[in-house]
Order: C-alpha cells, then sequence, then structure tokens
C-alpha cells in the first residue's frame, strides 16, 4: 500500500485536481488497492474553524468536463502527524516544498517530491489561481500523476 498525500498551497486548486486525477486513474488501472491518496494545504486560507472550503469551481468544471466529480472534497491544512502516515507528500511547486519542510520540520526519511519531477518537464505545476488557465493545469497534473503512477509500478 503506497499511501500518497498530493500539496499545494491552498487545497482547493491543484493538489484536490490531482487527487481525484490520480484516484481515477488507478482505479482504471485496476490498482485500487494499492495506494490510499489525499489531498491538503500548507496554508489554512481555505479552513475556518475547522471547515474547509469546497474545490474552487472553475477546477470543479474542469474536472467535470473529464467526467470527474470532486466528491464534497473540502479543504485541509496538511498536519505534522501526517509525515509518519503517508510515504509520498507530492508538491504542485517548489514553495509547497518549502511549506512542507516547514510543517513537518525537514523531511527525514525523503518523502517530499515535486509532481512534474515524473515528467520530462520538471518544475512548478502551472498555478491556476494566478492565471486563470486551468486546462493547462489539468493537463501538467494529468501527466505528473501518469508518471507517478509509472514510477510506483
Ligand atoms: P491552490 O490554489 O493552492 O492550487 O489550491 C490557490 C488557492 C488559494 C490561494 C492561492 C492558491 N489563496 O491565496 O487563497
Amino acid at each position: 500500500m503506497t499511501r500518497v498525500m498530493f500539496v499545494c498551497l491552498g487545497n482547493i486548486c491543484r493538489s484536490p485536481m490531482a487527487e481525484i486525477i490520480f484516484k481515477d486513474m488507478v482505479e482504471k488501472a485496476g490498482r485500487s488497492d494499492e495506494f490510499f491518496v489525499a489531498s491538503s494545504a500548507t496554508s489554512d486560507e481555505n479552513v475556518w474553524n475547522g471547515t474547509g472550503a469546497e474545490v474552487y469551481p472553475p477546477a470543479k468544471k474542469i474536472l467535470a468536463q473529464h467526467g470527474l466529480s470532486t466528491g464534497g472534497k473540502r479543504a485541509v491544512q496538511l498536519r505534522a502527524d501526517d509525515y509518519r502516515k503517508y510515504d509520498l507528500f507530492i508538491c504542485m511547486d517548489r514553495y509547497n516544498v518549502r511549506g512542507v519542510n516547514r510543517i513537518f520540520g525537514g523531511d527525514k526519511d525523503g518523502k517530499i517530491r515535486m509532481l512534474m519531477d515524473y515528467t520530462d518537464r520538471p518544475g512548478d505545476v502551472s498555478d491556476p489561481w494566478y492565471s486563470g488557465d486551468f486546462k493547462t493545469a489539468y493537463r501538467d497534473i494529468y501527466e505528473g500523476c501518469e508518471g507517478l503512477l509509472k514510477s510506483i509500478e
């Protein structure tokens, strides 16, 4: 069982997209029993009194266009005790890597990665919060998830 936590800044755009895309990919590959998949935020920006925001509507929309539902996903913030509960923390960009390291106080077991490092064009996932371009973000995330799944075969 590989436990995968996708991480971005707000957990309302990129990391929920990654969670939902990866879960679907794993299911279609008949490998659901090999994975536990979740997503979270480095910031508490979208969590109020313990209740997280829903996935941002344009992210919901692009997922729906690919036949995927967010299934009631709400934002949660990454917690220090998640470190022992997951095998991989897959970050959407380099700032998330910094944020995750801050929450965990380091990465003693080498569990922190960048999603696009699983593709032939490493770097940051295109950030739709600033660009408004959810199509490019979807493509980046899909490619990253394909590479991630292959890497665990
Ligand atoms: P995400 O996008 O990290 O992909 O969920 C963002 C969501 C919210 C904010 C920034 C990025 N924000 O500043 O509230």
